[in-house]
Parts: C-alpha cells; sequence; structure tokens
C-alpha cells in the first residue's frame, strides 16, 4: 500500500503531510449519532459490520490519511470478564474497583480468539474495505492508564488510589503492571496478525506522574510492550498528554513514532524527543470550535515552527472533542494536505 501516513511513520519523504484524528469516528458526526440512537458504544464495538461502518465514516467524511478501529481502552478488560460499563459523559465506570493484591491476583490473561472475537472480525472487515484506501490503526492503553481506571473505577482528576497504591505497595503495583503488560501485548499482537498496520499505545494520563516516577514505576512495562512488538513490521505510536515534564524519557522506548499535545511545541519536543523519531501531533482540539481563521493561524504556526526534516504527522494533541463542528475538521485536513 502506499501511504503517506506510514511513510511518515518510519521518518520516509512523502508527498503530503498526512493526519488523521483521535476520536476521528465518535460524537461530533452525524452519521454516528444516528448509529448511537439506536446501540450503545459496547453494542456497538460488539457488532463487527457496525463496529466497521463507524471506522469507516471519517474516512469517507474528512478525507483522513488512516483510520483507526472503533474500539475502547475497556475492551480487553471487557474480553477477561471485567464488570464494567462506558457511561455517557463520564467514560469506564468499574463495577468492583480493584482494593487489595488479591484482586490483581485474580486478573487472567486474554485469549483473544475466544474473548474478543468481534475485534478481531471487526478488522479482518475492515481490512477488506479499505484496501488500496487508507491504513488502518489497531490501538491498547497503556498499562499506566489501564491499572488507573481498574484502581479508581472511573475517570479521575488526581489519581490518589492509583498513586497511593503505587507508592505504599510496589509488590501489588508490580504485579498489576506486569499481567497488564503481558495482557496488552497478547491483545496488539492480535490486532496486527489480524492486519492492522499501526499501532498507537495510548497513556492518557501518565503525565500525572515526575519524569523519576514515570521511570521507576511505569517505563520498564511500556519499554517490554514495545521491545515485544518491535519486531513486527508495523509502525508503533506513543501517545500520552501532559508529558513535557517526562517526555526524555516517554520517548526512550523503542517505537516510531511519539505523540504530543498541544502544551509543548513541536520544535522543542523534537529536539528532546530526538530525529530519529517521527512526531504527531499537536493543534489543541478546543481551537476547532472556533472560527477558521483562528485554527487556520495556529496551523501556520505550527508548520512555520517545524524543521524541515521527514516524519512528521499531522493530529490534535488529544480526541476529537463532541461540539466539533464537520466542516472544520473537513476544512483542516484540507489545509494541512495544501500545506506540504
Ligand atoms: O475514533 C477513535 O479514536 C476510535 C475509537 C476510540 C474510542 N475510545 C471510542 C469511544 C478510541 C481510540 C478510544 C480510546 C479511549 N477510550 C481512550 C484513550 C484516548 C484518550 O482519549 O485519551 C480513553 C482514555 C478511553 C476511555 C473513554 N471511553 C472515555 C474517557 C470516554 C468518554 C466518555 C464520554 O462520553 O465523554 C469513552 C467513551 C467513548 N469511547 C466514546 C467513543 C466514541 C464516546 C461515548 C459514546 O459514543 O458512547
Amino acid at each position: 500500500m502506499n501511504s503517506a501516513f506510514l511513510d511518515a511513520c518510519f521518518s520516509k519523504k512523502t508527498s503530503h503531510t498526512p493526519v488523521w484524528y483521535m476520536r476521528q469516528a465518535g460524537r461530533y458526526l452525524p452519521e454516528y449519532r444516528k448509529i448511537k440512537e439506536t446501540h450503545k458504544i459496547l453494542e456497538i464495538i460488539r457488532a463487527p459490520e457496525l463496529a466497521a461502518k463507524v471506522s469507516l465514516q471519517p474516512v469517507d467524511v474528512l478525507g483522513v490519511d488512516a483510520a483507526i478501529l472503533f474500539a475502547d481502552i475497556m475492551v480487553p478488560l471487557l474480553g477477561i470478564g471485567v464488570d464494567l460499563e462506558i457511561v455517557e459523559n463520564i467514560g469506564p465506570v468499574i463495577k468492583n474497583p480493584f482494593t487489595s493484591i488479591t484482586d490483581i491476583k485474580k486478573l487472567r490473561n486474554l485469549e483473544p480468539t475466544n474473548d474478543i472475537p468481534y475485534l478481531l472480525e471487526t478488522i479482518s472487515i475492515l481490512k477488506e474495505e479499505l484496501r488500496n484506501k487508507v491504513p488502518l490503526i489497531g490501538f491498547s492503553a497503556a498499562p499506566f492508564t489501564l491499572a488507573s481506571y481498574l484502581i479508581e473505577g472511573k475517570p479521575t482528576r488526581d489519581f490518589i488510589k492509583t498513586k497511593s497504591l503505587m507508592y505504599s505497595n510496589k509488590e501489588a503495583w508490580d504485579l498489576l503492571m506486569g499481567k497488564l503488560s503481558d495482557l496488552i501485548i497478547i491483545y496488539l499482537k492480535s490486532q496486527i496478525e489480524s492486519g492492522v498496520q499501526a499501532i498507537q499505545l495510548f497513556d492518557s494520563w501518565v503525565g500525572a506522574l515526575s519524569e523519576t516516577d514515570y521511570i521507576q514505576y511505569v517505563l520498564p512495562f511500556t519499554k517490554r510492550i514495545f521491545e515485544n512488538l518491535n519486531n513486527s513490521s508495523v509502525p508503533l505510536i506513543h501517545f500520552g498528554t501532559n508529558t513535557a515534564g517526562l517526555l526524555t524519557s516517554f520517548a526512550s522506548v523503542p517505537c516510531n513514532v511519539i505523540s504530543i499535545d498541544w502544551r509543548i511545541s513541536i520544535q522543542k519536543a523534537w529536539k528532546e524527543i530526538g530525529y530519529k523519531k517521527a512526531i504527531q501531533g499537536n493543534l489543541d482540539p478546543v481551537l476547532l470550535l472556533s472560527d477558521f481563521s483562528t485554527i487556520k493561524r495556529h496551523v501556520d504556526e505550527i508548520f512555520e515552527s517545524l524543521p524541515t526534516r521527514d516524519g512528521y504527522i499531522f493530529n490534535l494533541g488529544h480526541g476529537v472533542l463532541p461540539t466539533t463542528p464537520v466542516k472544520n475538521l473537513i476544512k483542516l485536513t484540507e489545509y494541512v494536505h495544501s500545506k506540504y
């Protein structure tokens, strides 16, 4: 497949700047909201034809350079029987959050063909539908982000329970992070075997840690995941938010692309990451609620500050917001394509 997105991941020259958006399949699209009138998100994920349809919507509507598998970061936990819901306007809510090492010991590994056959089926359908179009990105949450949901039971701002376990019981923490890492490796390998052409690891909340704590409590596990996937031929993207304070360590894992949020400039971030890796980002998603001249000015600023080298993928600093006007994303995609 001839793909500007895949080429940019490997820091190769491209004919245009590739662009895709985190959460590009979702509520800002009327086509998606229509399906949501009759189906809950987990029902869509468990119905391969529907999930594939939702993944394809932004490719057709926006003209992006990659599709992302429609799933959620909780899918592998759902697969092993963790009782959870995804609550509208809140996020994942776990019925029985982990409180002890006994809970952690009960966590079993994933058997993809038995536990998440629907996801592998969605990938097969997408592979066929996207042939000669754009590549398909698979994904997983990283262990810290998954651990935070398992321990807190719901989205949190301050990660008090998660960090308390981390600081007070290293044995339990290492066991949890180790088990989650094994599960994520199996999960991502099954996606690659089914046909995804790139992988993004979402460590959405890891910016809650200091760099020294990141190095001690998280980095060895994330590193292990990338080392285990590194010999597959698909490019690997490492995403986090609020990572400016720990970027050197965050970027030290064996992957191809580092994805950053808007809190640090691409110019500064790339220098810290090192030019051997490609970079993805980093427009503030809130800007997409403005008029197009404001959006354009900020995109221009990004391009003006970019060092002239290969390996840049345009994206937002985090996911598309539900109130984003579709026309802004269509115009933005066109504008980025014209900027090269
Ligand atoms: O288009 C895509 O990016 C693919 C689909 C995707 C979803 N979730 C679907 C979804 C992806 C990549 C995710 C990843 C995800 N889920 C992350 C990592 C990315 C990030 O944003 O940092 C996280 C932290 C989650 C957990 C989660 N799931 C949250 C915080 C929410 C939002 C809750 C809300 O209603 O505001 C969800 C629900 C969710 N996952 C939605 C979608 C489209 C929205 C709710 C719905 O449509 O019912």
